[in-house]
């Protein structure tokens, strides 16, 4: 008994395990949600892919920087989300929190609105320079779109 009331407990207690995406079963996401209206879907599959490896729970903090990069885009807090550090804004109005669970719908719409209202920033992402090649194709190919 003591036995189970402790592995319970660990259970309850233990981190949950991140979500950690197969190159196509991002791709498939990805385009369900048309996130390859603003750059080809080939791009934010190697985005994401130099960004967190496709890991949902990807946080990362630059060198003497103050602003935290989260979740599978690595949406930056200064300006789109809110955590518990200074920042300029919240354009995408959640907490950042909300960009490191398994569900990355919330992740995707804070994309889109980075690509609407701030179209040339996304280039602010040091990994945007991975993935400029002229030819793409090979982030989505074999994956069933
Ligand atoms: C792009 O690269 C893929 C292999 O990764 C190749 O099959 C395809 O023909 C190339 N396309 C062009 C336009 O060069
Ligand atoms: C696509 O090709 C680039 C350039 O050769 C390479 O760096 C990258 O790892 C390739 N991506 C995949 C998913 O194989």
């Amino acid at each position: 008994m003591k036995a189970l009331v402790l592995t319970l407990l660990f259970l309850l207690m233990a981190p949950s395990e991140p979500k950690i995406f197969s190159r196509c079963e991002l791709a498939s996401i990805l385009k369900q949600h048309s996130l390859d209206t603003y750059i080809t879907l080939d791009m934010w599959i190697c985005i994401s892919y130099y960004a967190s490896k496709y890991n949902t729970q990807a946080v990362n903090k630059q060198k003497n920087y103050r602003s935290r990069y989260y979740g599978i885009f690595q949406i930056r807090s200064d300006w789109w989300c809110r955590d518990n550090h200074e920042g300029l804004d919240n354009l995408c109005g959640k907490p950042c929190s909300a960009f490191t669970d398994d569900d990355i719908t919330d992740d995707i719409a804070c994309a889109k609105i980075i690509m609407a209202n701030h179209a040339p920033l996304y280039k602010w992402w040091p990994w945007v320079e991975n993935c400029g090649g002229p030819n793409m194709s090979n982030w989505s190919s074999g994956c069933k779109l």
